[in-house]
């Protein structure tokens, strides 16, 4: 059955030049970009986003870096699409991501891991309304 995943394309990513080929690699799997927007996060839907980080120790850098620059901000809709994202973003560190995945081919560090996706399908529609709600 059909599932909504959130998507982002991370300011770093958009920076460096990459949205192309990885917006490719969503539409090879066979997802529908059933949103696509370009955009700069608010403070607002970064602290919403990221409620359950609050306190931790990257808090504060994770939305400086989140509002830095402009990201990519998209809704993509097919079977199992929130596990088939993970698998295509790569673990979240992008020093242990495979070789092949996005964050193992366009990322080095922790602090700038090119991509952002919805952990389960009840999270994909929260972070959906927080940015296109
Ligand atoms: P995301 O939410 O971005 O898709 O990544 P994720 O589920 O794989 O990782 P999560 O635990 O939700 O962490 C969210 C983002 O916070 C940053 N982070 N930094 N320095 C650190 O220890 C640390 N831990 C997490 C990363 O940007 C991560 O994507
Ligand atoms: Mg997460």
């Amino acid at each position: 059955m059909d599932q909504r995943t959130y998507i982002m394309i991370k300011p770093d990513a958009v920076a460096r030049g990459f949205v192309g080929r990885i917006l490719q690699r969503f539409e090879d799997a066979g997802l529908t970009f059933e949103k696509l927007e370009y955009g700069v996060v608010t403070r607002e839907q970064a602290a919403a986003n990221y409620v359950e980080h609050q306190g931790k120790p990257f808090y504060d850098g994770l939305v400086d870096y989140i509002t830095s620059g402009p990201v990519v901000k998209m809704v993509l809709r097919g079977p199992g699409a929130v596990a088939v994202c993970r698998k295509l973003m790569g673990a979240t560190n992008p020093a242990d991501a495979a070789p092949g995945t996005i964050r193992g081919d366009f990322g080095l560090v922790m602090d700038a891991n090119v991509i952002h996706g919805s952990d389960s399908p009840e999270s994909a529609e929260r972070e959906i309304g927080v940015f296109f709600g």
